[in-house]
């Protein structure tokens, strides 16, 4: 409310009060039985019914006086007479502010007790497990999907396979700091053979000794691969290179992807969540996310 406005409701309601004291003044003051001012001797009715002009019961009148000490009163307290904010300085803000921080209050004494729990046990707890999922769809499900299976680029939640590891420390770290794989480009650095080979070999990996074209691309990986992802492919969780021995991928198996991710690299990058989420959630976030792949 703008000063002028604010002024104008201070002064209506002011004028209002004093007009209802002056009428409860002036109608008690008339004596009683004096007949109203215009009534005639005719003004009778059934006999003995005539327009008299008595004050208000003092009953009643102890009514509207109470009403008006109580309207005063009102005015003080809250923010009634105008822009003024009343001596409580209660506010409708205020009280959901304040509703807001005892519901906020509740919910971390809540999750504070869930958190309580071993991450692996959050799993099979329902309350602390609904607590997970609800955090993961606000948090999580815009990259890794609402039911957590990921996409291109997007590791998938729900499988017992892992970048960076799946124990209960390695999904906190993840969620906590963040992650950011990088598979550099060889687009310079091999042949265009060379990358041939390693995709006939990575596309179809060989359950036992490679031969032929794929022995040529084992060679080329040994080389130029198995720095990060380990001589037999099984990858290596401490830089979050995947391993490409399974059917489990990121980008993608088949061989123009491959051809992709050799020659421009990749780099995945999941967002630390440090400053967004407290411990206790982070915490029910591992234990659902862990749950998932159960
Ligand atoms: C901006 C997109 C994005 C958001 C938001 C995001 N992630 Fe990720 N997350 C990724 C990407 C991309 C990776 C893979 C990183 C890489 O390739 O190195 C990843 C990796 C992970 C991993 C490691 C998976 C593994 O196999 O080791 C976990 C666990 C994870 N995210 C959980 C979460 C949780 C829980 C949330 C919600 C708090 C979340 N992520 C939010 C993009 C995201
Ligand atoms: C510097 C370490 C490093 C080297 C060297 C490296 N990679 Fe990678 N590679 C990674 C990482 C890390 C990822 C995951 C990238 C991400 O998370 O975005 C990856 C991803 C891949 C993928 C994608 C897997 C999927 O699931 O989609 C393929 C395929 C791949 N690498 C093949 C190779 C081949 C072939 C070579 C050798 C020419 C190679 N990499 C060399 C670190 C490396």
């Amino acid at each position: 409310m703008n000063p002028t406005t604010g002024w104008l409701v201070a002064g209506v309601s002011l004028l209002n009060i004093l007009a209802c004291v002056w009428l409860i003044w002036a109608t008690s003051r008339r004596k009683p039985n004096e007949v109203a001012e215009g009534a005639v001797k005719e003004d009778v009715w059934d006999g003995d019914l005539r327009e008299l002009n008595n004050p208000l019961p003092r009953w009643w009148l102890n009514l509207f006086i109470i009403t008006i000490v109580f309207a005063i009163g009102y005015m003080v307290v809250f923010p009634g007479f105008g822009h003024m904010a009343g001596v409580l300085d209660w506010s409708k803000r205020g009280e959901m502010e304040s509703k807001l921080a005892q519901l906020t209050e509740r919910r971390e004494a809540k999750l504070n007790e869930l958190a309580a729990f071993p991450v692996a046990e959050i799993a099979s707890h329902p309350d602390a497990r609904k607590v997970g999922q609800e955090l993961f769809g606000s948090y999580c499900a815009g990259c890794h999907g609402a039911n957590a299976e990921g996409a291109r680029g997007y590791p998938n939640l729900t499988d017992d396979d892992w970048l960076y590891g799946g124990t209960p420390q390695a999904v906190v770290a993840s969620i906590t700091n963040g992650r950011g794989g990088v598979m550099t480009p060889f687009l310079s650095q091999l042949s265009n053979e060379q990358v041939s080979q390693l995709i006939a070999l990575v596309a179809d990996w060989p359950e036992g000794e490679p031969s032929g074209r794929q022995a040529e691309g084992m060679a080329v990986f040994r080389q130029r691969c198995a720095a990060c992802h380990g001589m037999d492919g099984h990858g290596n969780q401490a830089l979050g290179a995947p391993d490409l021995t399974d059917d489990t991928w990121l980008y993608g198996g088949d061989p123009d992807t491959i051809r992709e991710t050799i020659l421009f690299g990749r780099q995945g990058k999941m967002p630390s969540h440090k400053a967004l989420l407290s411990e206790q959630e982070i915490k029910l976030l591992a234990g659902y996310v862990i749950g998932l792949g159960q």
